[in-house]
Parts: structure tokens; sequence; C-alpha cells
């Protein structure tokens, strides 16, 4: 197939087109360079040869749509987006032009060309901060986005939603899945295309920055959670077991279905456990100052993820939390000034 990935230069998108490259299929990257990474973009022009092209522009932008859309596109993958929960609640309008308003411009050129296969970049925020007893988290949970963030990838989900009912209702039988994520983690272990956000609020990133600095300290926020050892527990999946569910859900989703599906796990790590395996992957002690809870953050967030399982044949295949630290730490150690190094 040629599918067309919004976002593709960012973290997990540019994993997500080695893997539909790895898989024979052809990709167009349509990412307007505001938060990913030129080099990401030349590694996979590297790898992919004349099966990848980039269009440098904006899903917003009905000229650059036209340059994606020109070559004939099976599908389109949709990862183009701001994804900083807390610049979100600092600047709400600027997260709705950007995932919302952006994506109306892509979601037309999608009609234009009848494009029947659709999958979407959602995120657990989509569940906000959900009853404890609803742990491990199915699809059928509450929608109760906490932030603008989160509330923009609730919206998209619901506007791809209508415009997959408008094309089925003008003959075109389309396949929509929307990938509700948990905490994306790790690096391809090749160590070439890596994980470079400005700022970097992710855990894992955090706690290995950190590692590599000449007095390794961080603060850890909330360390008296009803937990076994007093610190959140996530649930970690590695982007490349994230890229394979993306390739997976291009054929496993049947023309005419919508389908809404968790990608974790299914198993919780504690902010400690994540920095304890960082200390054992890089030999560095970390000293932790403990800071108080931030608001909105749950105890325990974790994936019941049986349903992408049925639904696209998926299981993680890198189940340790070694692994995932390790194949970051390969990037990081690499790259101490990210894709500038
Ligand atoms: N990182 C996570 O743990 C996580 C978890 C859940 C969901 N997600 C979702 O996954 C997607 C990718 O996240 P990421 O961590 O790779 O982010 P990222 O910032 O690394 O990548 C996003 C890419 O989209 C591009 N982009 C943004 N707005 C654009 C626009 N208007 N037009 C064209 N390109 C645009 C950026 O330049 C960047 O390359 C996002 O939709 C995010 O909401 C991420």
């Amino acid at each position: 197939m040629k599918v067309l990935v919004t976002g593709g230069a960012g973290y997990i998108g540019s994993h997500a087109c080695d893997a539909l490259l790895r898989a024979g299929h052809d990709v167009v990257v349509l990412d307007n360079l505001s938060r990913g990474h030129r080099a990401a973009i030349d590694i996979l022009s590297r790898r992919g040869g004349s099966r990848f092209s980039f269009v440098r522009g904006d899903m917003g932008d009905s000229a650059a749509l036209e340059l994606a859309f020109a070559p004939g596109i099976d599908a389109v993958m949709h990862f183009a987006a701001f994804a900083n929960v807390g610049e979100s609640s600092a600047d709400p309008v600027l997260y709705y032009q950007n995932n919302v308003g952006a994506m109306a411009p892509l979601l037309a050129a999608i009609r234009k060309y009848k494009v029947a296969r659709l999958v979407y970049s959602s995120s657990c925020s989509v569940y906000g901060q959900p009853p404890e007893n609803l742990i491990p988290l199915q699809e059928s949970a509450p929608l109760a986005p906490l932030s603008p963030y989160g509330r923009t990838k609730l919206i998209g989900e619901q506007m791809l939603q209508d415009i997959v009912r408008a094309l089925e209702a003008g003959g075109t039988r389309t396949a929509l899945t929307c990938l509700r994520y948990f905490n994306v983690a790790g690096c391809e272990p090749q160590g070439e295309l890596g994980e470079d956000h400005d700022p970097e609020l992710h855990l894992l990133p955090v706690v290995l920055r950190a590692a590599m600095s000449d007095r390794p300290t961080m603060k850890l926020f909330g360390t008296d959670y009803p937990t076994p050892d007093g610190t959140c527990v996530r649930d970690y999946v590695h982007v490349c077991d994230i890229a394979d569910a993306h390739v997976r859900a291009l054929d496993r989703i049947p023309l005419g279905e919508i389908a809404h599906l968790n990608l974790g796990l299914g198993r919780g790590t504690s902010n400690r456990e994540i920095i304890e395996a960082a200390q054992s992957v890089t030999g560095r002690t970390i000293a932790i100052e403990s800071a108080p809870r931030r608001p909105g953050d749950p105890a325990r967030l974790f994936a019941d993820p049986g349903e992408a399982h049925r639904r696209l044949g998926w299981t993680p295949r890198v189940t340790q939390l070694e692994q995932i630290v390790e194949t970051a730490w390969k990037w990081f150690s690499t790259h101490p000034r990210g894709y500038r190094a």
C-alpha cells in the first residue's frame, strides 16, 4: 500500500514509517517539522529509497495536502499533533488550532481522495482519571479527558468517525482504527531513530538525561500514592511494538469497521522502578528529590490490551522493562543533543 504518514518526522511516526517500509509499503510523510526532525527524514529516506518521500508542509495547508495525496494514497496514518499536556493547559487555543483545526483540511483531503484505511494516534489521556475499579482499563471505560490535549485527542477520534460515516454514505467502505497508546518508551534497537522532544517531559528520557549529567539528580513527583512503593504506576510499551500495531491495523481491521484499541503491556511499572532500571542500565546513581503530587496524576493507570490482541493479533515483543530502557539508553547515550548531535 502507499501510506501517507502525518507527523512522520516525530518520535512515534518515524518508527512507524520504518515499520511500514520493512513490511513492504510505500511511505509519504507530511510533516511541517514544527516539532519533528529533518535528520529522521534523512534516515528514513536512506532506508526507503524510492519507496519513501517527504512533503514538508502543514496538515492544515491545502496546497501541501495536494502534494502529499498526489501519488495516490491507499491509507493515512495520522500522528501529527502537539502532545504536551502542560503546554495544552497553558495555551489551549494552540492545541485546538493545531490538533483539531488543522485536522479539518486533512479530513477534507481524505474524503476527496476516498482513502479507505485510516489509523489514528489516540491516547490513554482520553480516559482522564478513571476509577480504580476499572483498572486494567478496557476501551469501554468512560471517556473523560482532563486536559485540553486529551480533549483534542478525543475530538480527533470523533472527527474521524464522522468522516468515515460520510465516506460510507458516499459508497466508500472505510476502516478506522483509533489506537489509544499508554506510555510509549524506548527507541529502535539500531539506535538511529530516537526520541527528541523539546522540552522532554516523558519520565524515561528525563531519567536518562539526568543520568548523563555531571551530578545526576531529579525530582520525583508524588511519593505518597497508595501503590506498593508510593509512586505512580503506568503502562510502558515499546515504540516498535506501537509501530507494529499500526502496520497490523492496515489490513486486520476490515473495511466498514471502526475500532478503538488500547495499546499497553497490561502491566504497571512504578516511577521508582523506572528510575531503578535506568540506574542499573546506565551504571549511574541518580539522587532523587521527592516533590509533591502533580494535579490530575492518577495513582495507577494501565491497559487491558486484550482487544488489540484479538483484533490485530498484536502481542508486544518487548516485555521486559530493562529492554525498553536499554534501547532508549542506546539512543540517548549516543545522541546527547538529540538529532543535533
Ligand atoms: N509519545 C507518547 O507517549 C504518546 C502517547 C499517546 C499518544 N501520542 C500521540 O502520538 C502522536 C505522535 O507523538 P510523538 O511523541 O511522536 O510526538 P512528536 O512531537 O515527536 O511528533 C509529532 C510530529 O507531528 C508534526 N506536526 C505537528 N503538528 C503538525 C501539523 N499541523 N502539520 C504537520 N506536521 C505536524 C511535528 O513536527 C512532529 O514531527 C501524537 O498524535 C500524540 O498525541 C503520543
